[in-house]
């Protein structure tokens, strides 16, 4: 088990990324300060999952959310769902809350955590690719509302992150290479070594190589840690891991949620990006060309849907966290590795970008 440590003073904590971890079960005590534990899941996980969560709470008094899978339900509708069994069962500030899931459940589970009577204890048990390289990681919690993806919620920090990488197994291929995608981010922006590492051993990632994805997985979350420990709230760095993410959001907001998975939104907008950043003259052509290369080898789209035309997109775009007085800006690169901060764009080389077709 190799265990890292997200470094926020005396919020600081630890992520455990190793196999077989969902039966390690003081890796769950250790981090839970309570009796009254609230183990919040969705009816994919929860047969395959639950029960060997369960089993780590005996002596607790343990309560279950399940909530029906799916983006369309991250919702506040179905966080009220989580608020409804706490108070129904009389938690108490000091009980602790367990989000088993990927993204969704980890978004919607840290949320209710951070709101329920102002902030009780939650641990991260994320069971995806993306979650586990990305979600579960950082303390971003929150949940859609219909004119903007993400646009509710809070900065709410895990006491731990349990990445089993065994409950991939039973990830399906599409749901992998979601998860590659914010994988790949990491490469892109901070760390070119490991955008070569991507792309000599994304045969072998695609191939479920448990030596390859449990050095994704840790490279990931060593990254993503330094990145979050320098800029918890995102008043600098953090916003590089929004590269791709502004095209992103418009896409999963566009053509409703759940129709791309966030980590095909996001590569399709990483595209957007590097053909923006192209435009602005920062990125050679053959990088542009090795990104586009590598999503596609990674069986990710890389072309924005039709329907959704320049018009809506920029009308989409306008609702960011990255915005400022209204005015769109974009995380984008001036080379493989290395991500500027939020730049204005001008309007002719981004409705320009937003036009362009035909990368597959
Ligand atoms: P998800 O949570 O919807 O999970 C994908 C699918 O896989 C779901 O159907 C789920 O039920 C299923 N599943 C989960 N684990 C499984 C397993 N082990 N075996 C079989 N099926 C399993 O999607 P996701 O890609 O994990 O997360 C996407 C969400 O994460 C988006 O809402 C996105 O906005 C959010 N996100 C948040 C952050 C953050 O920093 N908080 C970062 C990136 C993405
Ligand atoms: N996934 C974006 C962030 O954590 O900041």
């Amino acid at each position: 088990m190799k265990k890292l440590l997200v470094e926020l003073g005396d919020r600081s904590y630890p992520i455990y990324i190793g196999s077989a971890l969902l039966g390690q079960t003081e890796l769950f005590t250790h981090h839970i300060k309570s009796k009254q534990v609230l183990v919040v899941t969705n009816e994919t996980i929860a047969p395959l999952y639950l029960d060997a969560v369960l089993k780590n709470l005996q002596g607790y008094q343990v309560e279950t959310v399940i909530l029906p899978d799916g983006e369309q339900f991250k919702t506040l509708d179905f966080v009220n769902q989580i608020f409804d069994k706490l108070l129904a069962c009389k938690f108490s500030r000091n009980a602790t809350l367990i989000a088993l899931g990927g993204g969704v459940i980890g978004d919607m589970g840290g949320f209710a955590a951070a709101c329920y009577q102002r902030g009780i204890a939650f641990l991260q048990i994320p069971t995806t690719l993306l979650a586990q390289v990305d979600s579960s990681v950082g303390g971003k919690t929150g949940v859609n509302h219909p004119l903007g993806k993400n646009m509710i919620g809070a900065f709410y920090q895990p006491q731990c992150v349990i990445a089993d990488a065994d409950v991939l197994d039973t990830l399906d291929d599409r749901q992998l290479a979601a998860g590659l995608a914010e994988v790949i981010k990491y490469g892109l922006i901070r760390d070119a070594e490991f955008f070569v590492w991507l792309e000599n051993n994304i045969d072998a990632l695609l191939a479920r190589d448990k030596s390859a994805l449990a050095y994704a997985i840790e490279r990931s979350c060593i990254n993503k840690a330094e990145i979050v420990a320098e800029d918890e709230t995102e008043t600098g760095i953090r916003a590089t891991l929004n590269l791709g993410h502004t095209f992103g959001h418009a896409i999963e907001t566009g053509a409703g949620y759940g129709t791309y998975l966030h980590g095909e939104a996001v590569a399709i907008g990483t595209c957007q990006a590097a053909d923006l950043s192209r435009r602005k003259g920062w990125l050679a052509d053959a990088d542009v060309d090795r990104i586009i290369a590598l999503f596609k080898h990674a069986g990710l789209p890389v072309e924005p849907p039709r329907q959704i035309d320049s018009g809506r997109f920029l009308d989409l775009m306008a609702v960011d966290k990255k915005n400022v007085d209204g005015q769109i800006r974009l995380i984008l690169l001036q080379g493989i590795g290395l991500a500027t901060l939020p730049v204005d764009v001008p309007q002719d080389l981004l409705e320009m970008t937003l036009n362009t077709y035909g990368r597959r």
